[in-house]
């Protein structure tokens, strides 16, 4: 019989990437992906360990999960990705409720080490790689709509922030064969994909050397935008210190590269930021907005923002607040501050902002946020766009749902278009997450 394979991905688009790949791999070893955890004989979860939160639901699923353990002893149930590479063998003994943990560089072993647990071992490995990329593996697709797609080019971190976990678990930065990012792209336009987000943790940071040649991103988003004018490509994520003119001025060329950036400002005080290990000020990043919005008039900027950083004041967060009004943001994820074991904050410093304090600034910021969004949705009504229909509204199924080239979603009456296709759109009416129109 088959071996059914159901995973279950948490966190980042990356880790959805991620989860791509471990199903190619195990396609290659006789597995067939299920979407019906009841038919699995394995369950992999593909875990985030941004916040503490992010963790503690992982835990809740697993509990949860339990009972089909319970029900038939045969299933093998493996904890993968970033909260595997963390907690390593502690992640096993913490509850029994994994038998396997393989971190985010090691998924090349996983046939090797499911064999391990089916003779009745527990397996881990949590090795971390300087070279691993799985850039010769082809992602099995598990998107829903086959119109939008990611594709990793690079891995790993060597930025430190002070708060991140993320360089722990996911290793040094190491950049993709630009090749097989173009041919992904290619692979992905043949199959009827007509949007790709390229993913990095640091996207401009990317470095590939061919041969004498030493390849940054600009010229990699400029080779991924010529492989069809009609292939959208979208990045993500961008850091404010080393996010270039070159880089926009190639993006203002390309009608194709969207006119979206996610430049996560994670605070407005220049104190803040220093002790955030940012190595940038809040000068140097409204400096980048206005270089942004100068070159690309029509560009949507969104942000995460981190707020009850240790040592944080109503100072430092009214800063926050007035960058936010100040970049008027079209979007932002906001979140307070979560310690992480091992981070350099961790080490160094205290965690004293009280939690009802952390609250009450983030409902001041979300507020903020809210109010910016709604402002920025009204100043598109009556104006039209192009919109890559993405899918079947939620509401109804006589009303399509799709995106601007600014990532803002909008619902209008089908008229027998399909997904895929590029409508344009005129704008009658918004709320505060989506804009509502008309084929025009
Ligand atoms: N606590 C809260 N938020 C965090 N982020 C990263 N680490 C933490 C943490 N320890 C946020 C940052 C980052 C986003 C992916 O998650 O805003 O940009
Ligand atoms: Fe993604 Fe970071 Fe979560 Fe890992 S810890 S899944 S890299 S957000």
């Amino acid at each position: 019989m088959v071996k059914k394979v159901y995973i279950e991905t948490y966190g980042c688009q990356m880790n959805v990437a991620d989860s791509e790949v471990v199903v190619s791999i195990l396609t290659d070893h006789g597995y067939e992906h299920t979407d019906e955890i009841k038919e699995a004989g394995l369950i992999l979860i593909n875990t985030c360990s941004i916040r503490e939160n992010a963790e503690q639901r992982v835990w809740g699923r697993l509990k949860a999960i339990g009972h089909l353990k319970r029900k038939n002893p045969g299933i093998v149930i493996g904890m993968i990705g970033c909260m595997a590479e963390r907690l390593k063998e502690e992640a096993i003994e913490k509850e029994h409720l994994v038998d396997m943990i393989v971190g985010p560089d090691a998924y090349r072993e996983l046939p090797l080490l499911i064999a391990e647990v089916e003779s009745g071992h527990k397996a881990v490995n949590v090795l971390l790689s300087r070279e691993e990329t799985y850039g010769d593996i082809s992602p099995v697709r598990m998107d829903k709509n086959g119109v939008t797609s990611f594709v990793s080019i690079m891995r790993g971190c060597n930025n430190m922030c002070a708060y991140c976990v993320v360089p722990y678990v996911r290793g040094a930065e190491r950049s993709r064969d630009a090749e097989s990012v173009i041919n992904e792209v290619r692979d992905l336009w043949k199959k009827g994909y007509r949007e790709v987000t390229l993913l990095g943790q640091n996207v401009d940071s990317y470095n590939w050397k061919s041969g004498e040649h030493i390849i940054a991103f600009p010229e990699l988003l400029e080779r991924a935008a010529i492989v069809n004018p009609l292939m959208r490509i979208r990045f993500s994520t961008s850091h404010p210190k080393d996010i270039s003119d070159e880089l926009l001025h190639m993006m203002s060329v390309y009608p194709n590269i969207c006119r979206h950036i996610h430049l996560p400002a994670q605070s407005g005080s220049s104190r803040i930021l220093k002790l955030m290990n940012r190595e940038y000020t809040r000068d140097w990043y409204m400096e980048r907005i206005s270089a942004i919005k100068s070159i690309m008039p029509e560009c949507a900027i969104s942000t995460d923002i981190i707020t009850g950083f240790c040592t944080e004041t109503e100072d430092d967060h009214r800063e926050t607040l007035s960058l936010m009004e100040w970049a008027g943001y079209d979007f932002a994820y906001m979140f307070k501050y979560s310690e992480r074991p091992g981070t350099r904050a961790a080490r160094k410093y205290s965690d004293d902002v009280p939690e009802e304090i952390k609250t009450r600034r983030l409902n001041e910021i979300i507020a903020l946020q809210n109010k910016l969004s709604i402002r920025s949705k009204k100043h598109d009504v009556g104006r039209i766009f192009e919109v890559l229909i993405e899918d079947f509204s939620k509401r109804s199924q006589d009303h399509l749902s799709g995106r601007t080239s600014q990532n803002k979603v909008v619902v209008f009456p089908g008229e027998g278009k399909i997904r895929g296709e590029y409508v344009s759109v005129k704008i009658e009416s918004s709320t505060s997450a989506t804009l509502l129109g008309k084929i025009i």
